[in-house]
């Protein structure tokens, strides 16, 4: 009797919370995210003006320029030929050189041509097959999914570095939400390019 009543005693104060822990995990892996958290992902990508460069853009009735919430963060939008810009500045040094086009979409300056990524959950052109850690990994380090080539300017990933994890997570968590759109962003453009011999 006192023995059974122990495995009991057992069961509720060890086994089951493991169970239920196992569960937690087993949710992260179907990637469920709470509200707070998606929230908390939405304001940090507007303080942190993540769609200033990775949306495109549409016409306001005031003839402003606004991310377009059909498409947004999906980055420059492919197909789209190249804008006239002062090509000359290529390879110049100095941020005064720096041009790009009022979409904020393109950028020319000393690294060439650099085009916004597409960060919508797209697994074939935007990040839809990045785990959290690719995602945390890029931003901390500046690498393409935390181990590919170097991300170029203006990409401010020093600026966000230092983000917390959690914060972090609740951007990737956040941009899990976007729709996902399909846009291949072209590579950047090196300054070298025979393009703009
Ligand atoms: C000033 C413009 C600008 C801002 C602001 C900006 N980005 Fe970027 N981002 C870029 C450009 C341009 C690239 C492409 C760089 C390259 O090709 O190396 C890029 C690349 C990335 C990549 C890498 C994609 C890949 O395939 O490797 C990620 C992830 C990313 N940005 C996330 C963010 C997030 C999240 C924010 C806000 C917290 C943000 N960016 C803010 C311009 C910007």
């Amino acid at each position: 009797m006192k023995s059974r009543l122990s495995l009991s005693v057992t069961l509720l104060l060890f086994v089951l919370p493991m169970i239920g822990c196992m569960q937690t995990k087993q949710k992260d892996a179907e990637e469920s995210y709470s509200v707070s958290q998606i929230q908390r992902g939405r304001q940090l990508v507007a303080a942190s003006n993540c769609s200033d460069c990775h949306s495109p853009k549409i016409e306001t009735p005031e003839d402003d320029l606004t991310p377009d919430p059909q498409r947004l963060m999906s980055g420059h939008p492919e197909g789209t030929p190249l804008p006239d810009l002062p090509y000359e500045n290529i390879g110049a040094e100095g941020w005064e050189r720096v041009v790009y086009t009022t979409d904020m979409t393109v950028w020319v300056g000393p690294w060439g041509v650099s085009f916004s990524a597409n960060l919508t959950p797209d697994p074939d052109t935007g990040i839809g097959n990045w785990t959290a850690d690719d995602f945390i990994n890029t931003m901390r380090t500046g690498t393409h999914m935390g181990m590919g080539r170097e991300l170029i300017a203006p990409m401010p990933w020093e600026d966000y570095a230092n983000y917390s994890d959690d914060d972090l997570m609740a951007i990737y968590a956040y941009m899990r939400t976007l729709t996902p759109i399909r846009n291949k962003v072209p590579a950047p453009i090196p300054p070298d390019d025979p393009l703009f011999q």
